[in-house]
C-alpha cells in the first residue's frame, strides 16, 4: 500500500511538472508573435514620429492622427473581411526563432608595411582579428597610402579617414614586425612578440579607457620626452623643437603643453567610441598635415608618436605605473 501511494505521488508530481513545463513553453512560444505584432504596429507610429523634433508636439499629435485614418481608410475600402484576413495572417504566422545579432570579428588590426616586408603572420597568427595592412611604398598594393610619409602614421590616419563611419569596436594600430630583437625591441613580451601581446590584450580595458598603449615599459617616452619650450634647446632633441608649431597646425589651438610624455613607439589600441569623440574633419586635418608638412619623415612620425594619446583623449603626460599598465592592458601585472 505504502509503496503504491509513493508511486502514485511521484507520478502526480511528474505529471504536474510536465504540465508546468508545457505551459511555460507555450508562453515562450507566444512571446515572439506578440512582440513582432507589437513591433509591426509601433513601426508605423515610430516612422511618422521620427521625422519631427520633440519641440513640434502639436504637429506631432496631429501627424499620427492624419496618417492613422488613412490606414484604416485603406483597409475599409478593401472591406471588413479583408481586415480580418490580415489578423488571421498575423495569428497564423510561422514562429521564428530569434537570435541576437552578433557582429563577427568586431575588431581590426591596422598596420603599415613596406612592400619588402612579410606580414602574412598577421592573418595566420592573429586570425581572430580582421586586418587592414597599408603598403606605404607601393601604390599598386590593394591598400596603400599616397606617399611614404611619417612612417606608420599616414596609414593609421588613412584607415580612420576612410572608415570613420564603419569602425569596429576595437582597433589596434600595430607595427609590421612580428617579434624578435632588434626589429620588435619595443614590444613588451619576452619574445618581443606582437602576436603574444595582441592575444593577451584586454579589449574590455580598451573599451573602458578608450585608449591603451601596447607598451608599458616607461622608457623611452616617459616621464617627460617632449618639452616644447625647453630653454636652452637640448642637442639631439629635434622633435621638441618642432612640436609647438606642429601642435598649432594639428590641433588648431595654441594650448601647447609644457610636457608631453607617453611610452614610445606608436603601437596602441583604441575603441570606436573614443575615435568618434573627434569629428572626421580633425582626422582629415592630421592626415593632411602628415602628408603635406615640410618636416622630414622621421620628425613627422615622432610628432605623431607623441600625439596619438592626446588625439585619443588622454592627458599630455600619459605614464601609468608599469605594473598597473600590464594589469590593465594584458590582465597580468607581471606580463613581461
Ligand atoms: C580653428 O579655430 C578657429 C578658432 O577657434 C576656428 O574659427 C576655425 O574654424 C578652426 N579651423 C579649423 C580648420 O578647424
Amino acid at each position: 500500500m505504502r509503496l503504491s501511494y509513493r508511486v502514485g505521488a511521484a507520478a502526480l508530481i511528474i505529471f504536474a511538472i510536465v504540465l508546468i513545463k508545457r505551459h511555460l513553453d507555450l508562453i515562450q512560444d507566444d512571446a515572439p508573435v506578440l512582440q513582432s505584432g507589437w513591433n509591426f504596429g509601433s513601426f508605423t507610429g515610430d516612422s511618422s514620429l521620427s521625422g519631427s523634433s520633440p519641440n513640434n508636439a502639436p504637429s506631432d499629435s496631429s501627424k499620427p492622427k492624419s496618417s492613422k485614418p488613412k490606414l484604416t481608410g485603406d483597409s475599409n475600402s478593401n472591406g471588413y473581411a479583408n481586415g480580418n484576413q490580415k489578423d488571421d495572417a498575423l495569428a497564423s504566422r510561422p514562429i521564428y526563432e530569434t537570435t541576437p545579432i552578433i557582429v563577427p570579428n568586431d575588431r581590426i588590426i591596422v598596420m603599415a608595411k613596406l612592400a619588402s616586408e612579410d606580414t602574412n603572420w598577421v592573418a595566420s597568427d592573429l586570425n581572430e582579428w580582421r586586418n587592414i595592412i597599408y603598403t606605404v611604398d607601393d601604390e599598386s598594393a590593394s591598400h596603400h597610402t599616397p606617399k611614404n610619409k611619417g612612417r606608420e602614421s599616414l596609414a593609421y590616419l588613412q584607415y580612420i579617414v576612410d572608415h570613420y563611419h564603419d569602425l569596429p569596436s576595437t582597433i589596434i594600430f600595430l607595427h609590421s614586425h612580428k617579434d624578435g630583437w632588434p626589429g620588435a625591441w619595443h614590444t613588451d613580451t619576452m619574445a618581443y612578440s606582437n602576436v603574444d601581446s595582441v592575444r593577451a590584450l584586454q579589449t574590455d580595458f580598451v573599451q573602458r579607457n578608450g585608449y591603451a598603449n601596447l607598451r608599458c615599459q616607461q622608457t623611452p617616452g616617459c616621464p617627460e620626452e617632449i618639452r616644447p619650450f625647453r630653454d636652452p634647446p637640448q642637442p639631439g632633441k629635434t622633435t621638441e623643437r618642432v612640436y609647438a608649431q606642429a601642435w598649432v597646425e594639428l590641433f588648431n589651438n595654441t594650448d601647447v603643453p609644457e610636457v608631453v610624455a607617453v611610452a614610445c613607439c606608436s603601437q596602441f589600441a583604441v575603441s570606436k567610441e573614443q575615435v568618434l569623440q573627434r569629428p572626421l574633419e580633425d582626422y582629415q586635418r592630421y592626415y593632411d598635415w602628415v602628408l603635406n608638412n615640410r618636416l622630414s619623415d622621421d620628425l613627422t612620425a615622432h610628432v605623431m608618436e607623441y600625439s596619438w594619446h592626446i588625439i585619443f583623449g588622454q592627458e599630455a603626460v600619459y605614464c601609468p605605473d608599469a605594473y598597473q599598465c600590464y594589469q590593465d592592458v594584458y590582465g597580468n601585472p607581471y606580463f613581461w
